[in-house]
């Protein structure tokens, strides 16, 4: 049966595990195995910008030996109200895997429904599922380990915080968000979450003695109306010089990129030490291609 990724929900703890450490040994050896996509293609939909999500997946394909199509939303018949339904089963037809990057996870969960191919979701309002999952191969590669760790999350509860969340809550390790109030994760992605998430207002409380350090933009994608009165709600939320002193010495900072300087995180921070946001970047071309190699079945 075709197995989709829309949340990290979809995936169990030790798929996620064998994932993290596949990504990693692609890494290492600098490829996945040769040529196991030759003859498949992967297409792309597009709703909102993207430099890494985008060029990562096309690279990860290539490396493998398959193609890729890039659509952008507008220049299909999607645009002209074309059903969610029907544009599943035709490109099932064509494809053999679906990356979809949209607004509403209605649309990616409508597409895999009615798709007959593996069908990822590459960022939507409610997660970014493939971000955490690449994210964990960093956190692995730096500290050697992801069980027993504190993750600190400080900014908004979007998206990426979500599947963070979804992480936390299938590997056990602690997750502490610091949160603006009214900026807090959605309470249906927080549902059922151990003791080992917490949410809190407090950054500082977030930081203390935690291993890892993760931000993100005020405003989202979709957003743009509300960055001015999300730039007076943020103000104390910055990931800058004063916040890590609260983290143990080896703390690592994390950002999915892109990143404002001077909102979210400090100059400083994004290009000092402890920030590991370009290694981060690279990640997601090894995990991506751990992922293709494992969705799409080789000819
Ligand atoms: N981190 C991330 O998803 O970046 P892009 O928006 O450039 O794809
Ligand atoms: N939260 C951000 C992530 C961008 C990769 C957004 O949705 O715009």
């Amino acid at each position: 049966m075709k197995k989709d990724l829309l949340t990290i929900r979809d995936l169990e703890r030790e798929e996620i595990l064998s994932l993290v450490d596949r990504a990693l040994e692609i890494k290492k050896t600098g490829r996945g195995r040769p040529q196991a996509l030759m003859g498949r293609t992967l297409g792309l939909i597009f709703e909102k910008a993207s430099t890494r999500t985008r060029v990562s997946f096309e690279a990860a394909m290539a490396r493998l030996g398959g193609h890729t199509l890039f659509l952008s939303t507008k220049d299909t018949q999607m645009s002209r109200d074309e059903p969610v339904k029907d544009t599943a089963r035709v490109l099932s037809r064509y494809l053999d895997a679906l990356v979809i990057r949209t607004y509403a996870q209605e649309l990616v969960e409508e597409m895999a429904r009615w798709a007959r191919i593996p069908v990822i979701n590459a960022l939507t309002d409610l997660y970014h599922p493939c971000q955490v999952l690449s994210d964990l191969v960093t956190v692995k590669e730096k500290k050697g380990r992801i069980e027993g760790l504190k993750v600190a999350w400080v900014g908004d509860g979007n998206n990426v915080a979500h599947s963070w969340i979804n992480a936390a809550a299938k590997l056990g390790f602690q997750l502490v968000l610091a949160c603006p109030r009214g900026y807090e994760p959605d309470p249906s992605v927080l549902e059922g979450t151990g003791s080992n998430v917490r949410v809190v207002a407090d950054p500082s409380a977030a930081v203390r003695d935690a291993h890892v350090v993760n931000t993100d933009v005020w405003a989202s994608m979709g957003q743009e109306a509300e960055r001015e009165e999300r730039l007076a709600a943020f103000a104390g939320y910055q990931v800058n010089d004063d916040l890590l002193r609260h983290g143990r010495s080896d703390i690592i900072v994390m950002h999915c990129l892109p990143a404002h300087r001077g909102e979210e995180i400090s100059e400083e921070v994004l290009e000092g030490k402890a920030s590991v946001v370009f290694d981060q970047a690279e990640n997601k071309l090894h995990l991506h291609e751990a992922l293709l190699e494992r969705l799409i079945p080789a000819l």
